[in-house]
Formats: C-alpha cells, sequence, structure tokens
C-alpha cells in the first residue's frame, strides 16, 4: 500500500508525531511531506493520506484548510483517509475561558476527517489528538508512542 502523510508544524512536535506514524505504519512506499509542499496531482497513486495538524485558535492550520479546500470533490474516491492533530493538554492551571472555548469550538482533527470524507475518502481510523505540555511543545511524554499505536489501529 502506497502512504501519504500531510502535515503542518510551526515548532516542529507535529512534524514528530507526522514522522512516527509514518514510521509505525511499516509500509514499504510511505512518505511524509509538509502539506504546503504537496500538489493534489500528487495523491495519484496514494491508498492511504494521512493529515496532520497543529490545533491553532481551535482549528486547523491555515495551509491545512487550503489543502483541504483546494482537493477537487470526490478527488479521494477509493482511497483510506485519517486525520490527527496536536493540541494543548489542558490542566489545572488552563484558564477556565480557554477550557470554555475550547468546549464549544473544539480543536482540528475532527473537521480535517470531516472535510476528507466529504472528498469521498474512506475512515480508516478515527481522528487522533496528541498533546503538546506549553504553546510551543515539547510533545507529552508516552505521545510518539501514542502516535505509532494510533497509526496500528489503521484499517
Ligand atoms: C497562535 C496559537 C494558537 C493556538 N491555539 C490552540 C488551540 O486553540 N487549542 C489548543 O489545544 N492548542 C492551541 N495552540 C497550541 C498548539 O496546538 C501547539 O502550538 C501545537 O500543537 C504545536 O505543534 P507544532 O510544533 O507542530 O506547531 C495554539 C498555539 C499557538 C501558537
Amino acid at each position: 500500500m502506497k502512504a501519504l502523510v500531510l502535515f503542518e508544524s510551526f515548532f516542529g512536535n507535529t512534524e514528530k508525531v507526522a514522522r512516527a506514524i509514518g514510521t509505525a505504519l511499516g509500509l514499504a512506499d510511505t512518505d511524509v511531506v509538509r502539506i504546503s509542499e504537496i500538489k493534489p496531482a500528487q495523491l495519484d497513486g496514494i491508498e492511504l493520506l494521512i493529515v496532520g495538524t497543529p490545533t491553532r485558535a481551535f482549528q486547523a492550520s491555515p495551509d491545512t484548510k487550503a489543502f483541504l479546500k483546494s482537493l477537487p470533490a470526490n478527488s479521494l474516491t477509493g482511497k483510506k483517509v485519517a486525520a490527527f492533530d496536536t493540541r494543548a493538554e489542558m490542566t489545572d492551571k488552563t484558564p477556565g475561558f480557554l477550557k470554555f472555548m475550547a468546549g464549544i469550538f473544539g480543536y482540528a482533527a475532527e473537521p480535517v476527517n470531516k472535510q476528507l470524507l466529504k472528498k469521498g475518502g474512506t475512515q480508516a481510523q478515527t481522528p487522533g489528538w496528541f498533546y503538546i505540555l506549553d504553546s510551543e511543545g515539547p510533545l507529552k511524554d508516552g505521545e510518539l508512542e501514542h502516535a505509532a499505536e494510533w497509526a496500528k489501529g489503521i484499517k
């Protein structure tokens, strides 16, 4: 199976997760590519597409949203798809209004997943999320292993 893992990453955390996922897939042919560097035509021949983005202002990154929008209708028909995000872990120290806003507006993985399905993709795994400790990281301990497990759950 030919797989493509697309990621956006400002501080390197989502890239680390994307690379861990790419490795854990255990496939002979997997590319892990920054989303701004890919053209929709490069999806030809891909059987599994995974899209990962940092959650920013409760949404996917601008480049991720632009890429998804640029995909022609039904361009993912016959392809397996999955989405993941990185996000800040809520703790006792997280301001209440942020928890409230996150409760209403959510995170990036779910809407990215919806877009992938809307473009014709077949769900390969439920949306995944991986925690970072501060706004710029690092990743919470164990999250790369968590990402590898998530990748191994792809059907
Ligand atoms: C401008 C900005 C907005 C952010 N908004 C959110 C948010 O709405 N929810 C959240 O959980 N984390 C938020 N974060 C934390 C990011 O999710 C975190 O920076 C990201 O996971 C790091 O991944 P990266 O190193 O790949 O960029 C925000 C961070 C920044 C800098």
